[in-house]
């Protein structure tokens, strides 16, 4: 049998699904979706497509070239060389703040809006170990905030939506952990302290906060290293290197938070995984006991310099995504029911089934979730199938039936059957399920 690539999964109907995983089940992805877009919606934002592989050289300079993720999670590989030249070196999307700054240059949207609002949802790939709430195929939902300002209130309606989007998948116990990271001015302040501090204790650090201090000191900050761990802790928190700016931005943000309504605890360690932030950084964690140890549920921050290292022109950007995966790990189970047919359509002879066909052709277009059971069955039989398959309704066609033109509809949750006239049946299933 040919399985699924290592730490990969298939996200299945819950009826199909053989081990009942609800982490696993469609609907509850489909149900994030659908509520975040409506978030979206309410908050001007509107959606990009953009490709699932992008030239490997977006990243190395968008994420940073001493991330875990380019250095050692990214899927590259050299495509062949064709008509268009040299093979490049194509790498499948690791995140999509990269790609939504290419997009952003590509198509000279400053040209167009003073402010971008972009959202996407979509697979993302990193060749990370697997474990609960960890896949190298994962889902984000994510939105960014491209232009001319760098307000804190503009930080703020990105943390709002995406706490909108969690609180309304049902999720509660979770906590918004906030810092902010300076900015081009103050960051080779903090940087050199890191390495003041840590100069004489290098051999007390693990291979890759040795090799981090030479290339990139922050990122020691985000080392999941049990030897670094004391030493990170020893080290001054960034907020002794601040200038005003970042001091004042970072003070409005926790403002603005307290006048929505939105608590947080400051960490000063928050760092996050990724090069391009400045200033703010935020992270959402569940406490949820079905989370497990992957609990960071949403990450993001701004990034004031990235389109210009990209290329494009000086453009402030904020940001974030939410793992799709963890949300629903996170999601009680009565959140989100799974779609069920309205009715279920039972035959019971050759004749019955030709009328049977046109009955549900009907009531699909009509707008109700009808099936139609193929196989001849008894009536038992059916309605037992019926049942399993939670239909609201069994509309019950015999001969006697096609004779009458008055047919037999059995209300299945209330255990009652009437007499209905072939011409209404679908106006009583309509009134029902709408109420
Ligand atoms: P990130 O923190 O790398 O940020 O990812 C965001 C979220 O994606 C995480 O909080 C987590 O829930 C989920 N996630 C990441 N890796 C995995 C994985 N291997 N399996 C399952 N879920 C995962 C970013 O990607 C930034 N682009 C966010 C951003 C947008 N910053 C500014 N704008």
């Amino acid at each position: 049998m040919i399985r699924t690539a290592s730490h990969t999964r298939d996200l299945l109907p819950a009826a199909l699904s053989n081990d009942g995983d609800a982490s696993a089940f469609i609907h509850r992805f489909q149900l994030v979706e659908s509520l975040a877009r409506d978030w979206f919606r309410r908050y001007g934002f509107q959606e990009i497509r953009t490709p699932i592989f992008e030239r490997a050289e977006l990243f190395a300079r968008g994420v940073g070239a001493e991330t875990d993720i380019v250095t050692k999670e990214m899927y590259t590989w050299r495509d062949r060389a064709g008509d268009d030249g040299e093979g490049e070196s194509l790498t499948l999307r690791p995140e999509s703040t990269a790609p939504v700054a290419r997009a952003y240059i590509q198509h000279q949207m400053w040209k167009r809006a003073e402010t971008a609002r972009l959202y996407y949802i979509g697979p993302q790939f990193r060749r990370e170990r697997g474990q609960r709430g960890r896949y190298r195929q994962f889902f984000q939902i994510g939105a960014e905030t491209l232009g001319a300002s760098d307000h804190p209130a503009l930080d703020v309606e990105g943390v709002e939506l995406v706490m909108g989007i969690l609180s309304d998948a049902g999720l509660r116990d979770l906590e918004l952990r906030v810092n902010t990271v300076g900015d081009a001015e103050t960051r080779p302040r903090f940087v050199a302290a890191i390495r003041q501090a840590l100069a004489d204790r290098l051999e007390e650090l693990s291979d890759d906060s040795r090799r981090r201090f030479e290339t990139n000191p922050l990122r020691i900050l985000d080392s999941k290293a049990e030897q670094d761990q004391p030493l990170i802790a020893a080290l001054p928190p960034i907020y002794d290197f601040l200038n005003d700016e970042c001091r004042r931005h970072f003070d409005a943000v926790q403002r603005y938070l307290d006048a929505a309504g939105i608590p947080c605890v400051v960490d000063a360690r928050l760092v996050r995984g990724l090069d391009y932030y400045t200033k703010t950084v935020f992270e959402v964690v569940s406490h949820a006991p079905s989370v497990g140890a992957q609990n960071a549920l949403a990450g993001g921050g701004r990034y004031d310099g990235l389109v210009e290292t990209l290329g494009g022109p000086p453009t402030k950007g904020f940001g974030f995504a939410l793992g799709l995966d963890r949300v629903v790990l996170a999601m009680p189970e009565d959140r989100a029911p799974e779609e069920r047919p309205d009715v279920f359509v039972i035959h019971l002879g050759e004749a019955a089934f030709e009328r049977a066909v046109s009955v549900v052709r009907d009531a699909r277009r009509a707008g109700v979730a009808a099936l139609l059971d193929v196989t001849p069955r008894s009536l038992k039989g059916a309605l037992r199938l019926a049942n399993k398959l939670g239909a609201r309704f069994a509309l019950i066609l015999g001969e006697a039936e096609l004779v009458t033109e008055q047919w037999a509809l059995r209300d299945l949750a209330r255990g009652e059957q009437l007499s209905v006239p072939a011409g209404e049946w679908l106006r009583h299933i309509t009134r029902t399920t709408a109420t």
